[in-house]
């Protein structure tokens, strides 16, 4: 991997990387890789091909490695200031660009575009000039560059002015706004941000539709696409990993234990999610809670296995709808359980093998996001579930465009229909269910990530 500036062919930009540090009681610094794909997609381009990974450090570990001069082979991590960087994740990223992409706003209320505002702006413009100065430097003449996510909107232009040679790639993992409602963003930041993206020389999307979302905004709102190509990478779930790790003793284990956990004979629903609020995990409860109701004969009978995991938990927002989904899985399961029944099993706590233990376990699968960029756990259960799931899968999500025809399909507002659509995944007939379920899988694993990132380098080079 590339180690001198200047030698670097292949770059990644993101927020995020692929390690992250952890200073030990003895102030050792301990690793740990982080999992995704994009981490198992780069690891594709192997180790001589003077690849770089420049990320941001996001830890007091992360910071104390940068600064003990610590780091993994083919990484940079850049000291971006902690509070520059909570500006820029937490209050432009995270708070602004996230909910505009998703349509999160509650309109009468939010968004307030003030003097706070506007100093959060400067810092995201900051850390994006500190990639694109770090990108600037480590690029090899001609190099590729992608650059990953909402994180990074002005880096492309921002780097285009430091190293017009460089091949520019932006990927957005998000949706992307319809221009009615990316007009809500003040009329200079949302001409910055188009123009950021459009300094690249090719954008990539999880789908058309978000494609399109974003060519609309640059017909209305900039001056179109320019000499900027736009292309569609549906990021697809990674089938060979996935078998094997779900096969692994600490998945058999936790497997025992959540058998238990459901009890003899039962059906379960499993939905696994960071708490998100684009997740819509609150009327997903209500949907189960519906079903109980409408359905009474799944009594007893059926156990909704729902993991939600800490997310962004500096953002207010997100606290409380972490205690609102507690609340009310804890009120469902005080109005219906029984001595021997616990409708719903809520775990919180992060565990990637528990994850692929209810995959396994699971008969039906609900994803329900208000809108989401692809959703790789509707393209995972699928492949790993023993016995086949059936899917109950948001029209808003990326991964409807591949799935929709063998999932059972939700308006995700509708919480009447989504219980239906509960009822009517628990009835199919299991022979059905499983060719559904293999059709799924083969539509879901179309494109590994490996394969999906070697596409974008190809498309930016060619
Ligand atoms: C989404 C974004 C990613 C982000 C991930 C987790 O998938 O597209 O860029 O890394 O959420 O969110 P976090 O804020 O924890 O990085």
């Amino acid at each position: 991997m590339a180690s001198t500036y200047g030698a670097a062919r292949v770059l990644v930009a993101s927020n995020r990387g692929p390690v992250s540090y952890t200073v030990g009681e003895d102030g050792s610094l301990n690793a740990k890789r982080g999992g995704g794909g994009l981490v198992s997609g780069l690891s594709a381009i192997g180790s001589d091909a003077d690849a770089l990974w420049v990320c941001s450090a996001l830890s007091d570990g992360d910071r104390e490695a940068v600064r003990r001069g610590v780091g993994e082979d083919g990484v940079r991590m850049l000291d971006i200031p902690a509070d520059v960087h909570a500006d820029a994740y937490n209050g432009v990223a995270n708070s602004v660009l996230w909910f505009v992409h998703h349509m999160l706003y509650q309109t009468p209320l939010e968004p307030v575009f003030d003097a706070e505002f506007r100093r959060q702006w400067a810092s995201y413009e900051a850390y994006n000039r500190a990639f694109a100065q770090a990108l600037a430097e480590e690029a090899a003449e001609g190099a590729a560059v992608v650059v990953q996510d909402y994180h990074l909107c002005l880096v492309p232009g921002l780097l285009r002015e430091l190293r017009p040679d460089v091949r520019i790639g932006h990927f957005s993992h998000t949706p992307w706004a319809p221009p009615e409602y990316f007009r809500m963003l003040p009329d200079d930041v949302a001409g910055q941000v188009l123009r950021g993206m459009l300094g690249a020389d090719r954008l990539g999307f999880l789908t058309q539709r978000w494609a399109d979302a974003f060519a609309e905004c640059a017909e209305r709102f900039a001056d179109g696409l320019g000499g900027t190509r736009i292309g569609v990478h549906g990021l697809g779930a990674d089938a060979d990993f996935l078998r094997q790790r779900s096969h692994e003793q600490d998945v058999e284990e936790r497997m025992a234990s959540l058998r238990e956990q459901i009890g003899e004979g039962r059906r379960t629903i499993v939905r696994v999610d960071r708490t998100e609020l684009s997740k819509n995990i609150v009327r997903g409860l209500l949907a189960y809670r519906q079903l109980l109701d409408d359905h009474p004969e799944w009594r007893e009978r059926v156990v909704h296995v729902a993991f939600a995991y800490p997310s962004r938990q500096d953002l207010a927002v997100y606290r409380d709808y972490t205690a609102e989904v507690q609340r009310l899985a804890d009120e469902i399961n005080e109005q219906y359980g029984t001595p021997g029944w616990t409708p719903i099993v809520l775990h919180v706590k992060d565990d990637f093998a528990r994850s692929l233990a209810a995959y396994r376990l699971a008969d039906v699968a609900l994803v329900n996001p208000i809108r989401d960029g692809m959703n790789l756990v509707a393209k995972e259960v699928p492949v790993v579930s023993d016995a086949g799931c059936a899917l109950v899968l948001s029209r808003e999500a990326g991964a409807y465009e591949e799935l929709g025809e063998d999932a059972i399909t939700v308006n995700p507002y509708d919480v009447t229909g989504t219980a239906a659509a509960l009822h009517e995944a628990l009835s199919m007939r299991p022979e059905e269910r499983a060719e559904r379920a293999k059709r799924l899988a083969a539509a879901a694993t179309a494109l590994p990530p490996a394969q999906w990132f070697v596409d974008q380098l190809d498309a930016l080079r060619g």
